[in-house]
């Protein structure tokens, strides 16, 4: 992957889980540690590029020469990711964005009463479908995570979301996915797909990166 590969351009990325509050106390959220997405982010800026890392709750430290806006909530993380479509060339979302929040953030801490509780949730707005379908949408990569049949999974993201390139892991594997070191891909576009076998996420992101300016640079 050749330094500057990615000079001049502007990437945003998502990365990290979001946490969709119930109370003062407690929230909804999923294993994401935000290390795929950082790697993502360090490997962007290495390669030339000016990066954004929108970022839910991780305990990672801030890439070098990155601009981190730490976010919590996917309500948060669409503003946030709205904010930069003016300046994006390249949006890739890593983030595991909880799709439902509890309908009501309760004011005081919920106490506790009967044998069982009744949750309400709503859905939460689409981040990167939003992104691919604005009308100035930069290049736009989602992420799927997938427990079976991944490869139809992704392959439906990658339409219904307007997508450019979907990169799809299975995240039922404990040495893959969410919070491990290693992941395993399949990046998908419209032309084909092509398989990343398992390796560090930074040397992925490197790789990944790598295939992705490629398309860019033909368009
Ligand atoms: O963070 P790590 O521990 O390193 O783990 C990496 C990872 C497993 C989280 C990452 O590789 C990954 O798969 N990220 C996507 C997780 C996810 O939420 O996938 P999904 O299939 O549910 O969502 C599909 C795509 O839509 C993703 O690009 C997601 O960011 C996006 N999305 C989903 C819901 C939503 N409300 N808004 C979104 O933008």
């Amino acid at each position: 992957f050749t330094t500057g590969a990615l000079a001049g351009k502007r990437v945003v990325i998502t990365a990290g889980p979001t946490r969709e509050a119930l109370d003062p106390v407690r929230y909804i959220s999923n294993h994401s540690s935000g290390k795929m997405g950082y790697a993502l982010a360090r490997a962007a800026q290495e390669a030339g590029a000016e990066v954004t890392l929108i970022s839910g709750p991780v305990h990672l430290p801030a890439p070098d020469r990155v601009t981190l806006v730490s976010v919590v909530s996917a309500t948060d993380m669409l503003a946030a990711a709205l904010a930069t479509l003016e300046h994006c060339d390249l949006f890739i979302a890593s983030a595991a964005v909880a799709d439902y929040r509890p309908a009501t953030i309760a004011e005081q801490k919920i106490k506790k009463a009967g044998d069982e509780i009744q949750l309400t949730l709503v859905k939460n707005p689409d981040i990167v479908a939003t992104i691919a379908q604005h009308k100035n949408r930069p290049f736009t990569v989602g992420f799927a995570a997938e427990t079976n049949d991944v490869d139809a999974y992704a392959r439906a993201k990658l339409e219904r979301k307007n997508l450019d390139m979907i990169i799809a892991n299975d995240v039922s594997r404990q040495d893959i996915g969410f919070g491990a070191d290693d992941n395993a891909v399949t990046l998908y576009s419209k032309h084909g797909s092509t398989e990343f076998t398992v390796m560090n996420k930074a040397l992925l992101a490197r790789q990944l990166l790598a295939a992705i300016a490629i398309q860019l640079a033909v368009l």
